[in-house]
């Protein structure tokens, strides 16, 4: 089913050897608006891919260019709290590895449990918590793909981290390091999860990323992780609610300096 799926991304958008795929996040959409020669597919139209339903999120698989590095994008992700079954992250992850892609960029939209985090900024993932009750490698092990017992202390690839630090210091766009919590949601937290998550050493919490990242490192992809803060947890410094309109809005604000940011990383990268 893997190797189906595969060939038929490959032939339709007709890929020659792309070694980046990106995962873009809750509106982030805008970042395909600068690719050339694009060519666009729909999930529903891949055999054995699943399907993605939330607001915001559209589905497609995304050939194209920056600069003369081919890439391949993913406009739509499977949340957990969609009901997906986590193995079905698993599988798109083994599909892109399948086509050949070496690195993996991944994009959210988190909340910040630090102050000094603000909405409308951008966060390096350094590390996670997989806070989730879930993993997408849980069942028969894919041998093909990797071991049963992957280590994943080194999965958000330094070198990419160093080259992407390096990139923000230059066109002067804030970036700072932290690790990334996942819950499995639909609902945001309470500030009292807020508060523990802060004491536990995470700076950000998101419903997304995590099954992603896990996949990849089980069948040795490189992974850039980058949140765009779109929004306080709860409690932490007002009353407000979050709400999925705010995390749009936050998601807007920041998207520029993320979008510069990674066309810089994907035409420098070699
Ligand atoms: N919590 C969980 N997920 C999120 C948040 C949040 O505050 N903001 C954006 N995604």
């Amino acid at each position: 089913m893997i190797k189906q799926s595969a060939e038929y991304i490959i032939k339709s958008l007709q890929l020659h050897k792309p070694q980046i795929a990106v995962i873009l996040g809750s509106g982030l959409g805008q970042f395909v608006e600068g690719l050339t020669k694009k060519k666009v597919i729909k999930y529903k139209d891949i055999p054995h891919f699943p399907q993605s339903s939330v607001e915001g999120h559209k589905g497609e698989l995304i050939r194209g260019f920056i600069g003369n590095k081919e890439i391949l994008c993913l406009n739509g992700r499977f949340h957990l709290y969609e009901g997906y079954e986590p193995e079905i992250i698993a599988r798109t992850i083994y599909i892109l590895k399948e086509i050949g892609i070496k690195q993996l960029i991944i994009t959210n939209a988190a909340g910040s449990l630090r102050k000094a985090l603000s909405p409308g900024s951008l966060m390096l993932i350094k590390d996670h918590i997989n806070f989730s009750g879930k993993n997408p490698l849980v069942g028969r092990n894919n041998d093909d793909y990797g071991p049963r017992f992957p280590a994943i202390n080194n999965v958000y690839s330094s070198k990419m981290r160093q080259q992407c630090l390096n990139i923000a210091r230059r066109t002067k766009i804030k970036l700072k390091q932290g690790v990334y919590l996942m819950v499995l949601g639909p609902n945001f937290e309470t500030p009292a999860e807020i508060a523990m998550f802060a004491k536990w050493g995470a700076d950000a919490v998101g419903m997304s990323t995590v099954p992603e990242v896990i996949a990849a490192a089980h069948c040795s992809i490189d992974v850039l992780g980058i949140s765009v803060i779109t929004n306080y947890g709860s409690g932490l410094v007002h009353n407000q609610m979050p709400s999925h309109e705010e995390t749009l809005a936050g998601a807007a604000l920041a998207a520029n300096n993320l979008i510069k940011l990674l066309y810089t990383f994907i035409k420098e990268e070699n």
